[in-house]
């Protein structure tokens, strides 16, 4: 069969019956390298985990049972193949014996079964060693997945909050330089005053967008005066943008939650505030963060159309939208839990729920 010796422990007190057992498993193609013991001492002397590719164990010497001895063996190697030899096992014995991790037995007078036992005692524990190396390779995958996610994550972050400062701070103060100029010019220009006014204006409106589009990166109120301040203020600003009135309420928010975390929060609930905005036709929008089993929670909720979440979940997995799997994503990454419950024509609620501090459970991590 196989090029190398089978390494073979052979329990037996009767040196007649091992030899019968190695001729039976000659026959059936196997080379063994028999390693024997026939009493306790010399069967958990002789036994090394990792050291045999199979153990045959008589069912009963004078100082020892086969299934002490697969106790012995099971609580140093859950995977070596162990066969019971036995001259006569009941139904209940050789239940027992399969119960407490045999992988088969056998009857002394039906040895020709022997080989056969083995070899598929053998495959079955190629097949699990393949299976466990799939599983760690899958584990390892994934492990990495979630590390690179979180990275990209974190340098997102650095990088929209490296360009709003930059919008805000010199793109911001040049333009706003640039105003005061223009209507101090406009003051002595006499007839050309209107024009010069309205570049004024022109730059006016270009700083309106330029702090938009800087607090829209990364408001500098998260980092300054943390998430409540920051939530609220976004809130208000997307709701004018959209004609519907804001509800907010954050009286019992935890107090002292990570800036990570209240960074995972923020974005959730902006996406969660740009979809109600994009896609619900709400009249209102109620944001909600409170605390729940010392937990940060977030709800956000609107009065709209709702939507079929398994259709929009559908088009997700396919690549086709990606705010939803996004705030999975962030909220997985960051230890926290989310629901989303939406029927047609009654609204939509996410709830969302983040651990204060980075690292306490409740989700992967
Ligand atoms: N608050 C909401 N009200 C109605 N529909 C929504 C709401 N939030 C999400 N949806 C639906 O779920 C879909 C998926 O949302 P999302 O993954 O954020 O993708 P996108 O906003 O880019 O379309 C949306 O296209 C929309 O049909
Ligand atoms: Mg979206």
């Amino acid at each position: 069969m196989s090029a190398q010796a089978l390494q073979v422990l052979v329990l037996e007190d009767e040196p007649a019956d091992a030899e019968l057992e190695l001729a039976a498993l000659a026959e059936g193609g196997f080379r063994c390298a028999p390693t024997f013991a026939d009493s306790r001492a010399a069967f958990e002397a002789a036994f090394v985990p990792g050291r045999f590719d199979l153990v045959i164990a008589d069912y009963r010497l004078p100082d020892y049972t086969g299934l002490e001895a697969l106790e012995h063996v099971r609580r140093q190697d859950p995977l070596v193949p162990f066969v019971l030899v036995s001259g006569a096992l009941g139904e209940e014995r050789a239940v027992e014996a399969l119960r407490s991790g045999a992988t088969d037995y056998v009857l002394k007078h039906g040895l020709a079964r022997l080989a056969s036992a083995v070899r598929r005692a053998l495959e079955e524990r190629r097949e699990h060693e393949r299976h466990l190396a799939t599983r760690k390779a899958l584990e390892l995958s994934q492990e990495r997945l979630r590390a690179l996610s979180r990275r990209l994550l974190e340098v997102q972050e650095q990088e929209r909050g490296r360009l709003a400062r930059d919008l805000h701070d010199d793109i911001g103060q040049a333009l706003t330089a640039l105003k005061i100029q223009l209507e101090s010019l406009a003051r002595c220009a006499g007839s050309s005053a209107a024009r010069i006014l309205e570049c004024a204006e022109t730059t006016r409106h270009a700083l309106e967008r330029v702090r938009q589009l800087s607090l829209s990166l990364r408001p500098s109120q998260l980092d300054d005066l943390g998430l409540v301040a920051a939530l609220r203020s976004h809130l208000d600003r997307q709701a004018s943008i959209g004609g519907l009135t804001p509800n907010f309420d954050a009286a019992e928010a935890p107090r002292g939650a990570a800036r990570e975390i209240e960074t995972a929060c923020f974005r959730v609930a902006q996406e969660a505030i740009t979809n109600v905005l994009r896609h619900a036709g709400a009249r209102n929008l109620w944001v909600r963060l409170f605390s729940v089993g010392g937990r940060l929670a977030l709800s956000v909720r609107d009065d709209g159309k709702g939507f079929d979440l398994d259709s929009a979940r559908r088009r997700g997995a396919a690549g086709a939208s990606l705010g939803l799997v996004g705030m999975e994503e962030r909220v997985a990454l960051a230890g926290g839990t989310l629901e989303l419950r939406s029927v047609p024509g009654q609204g939509t609620v996410l709830l969302a729920t983040f651990p204060v501090q980075p690292g306490e459970k409740e989700g992967f991590r």
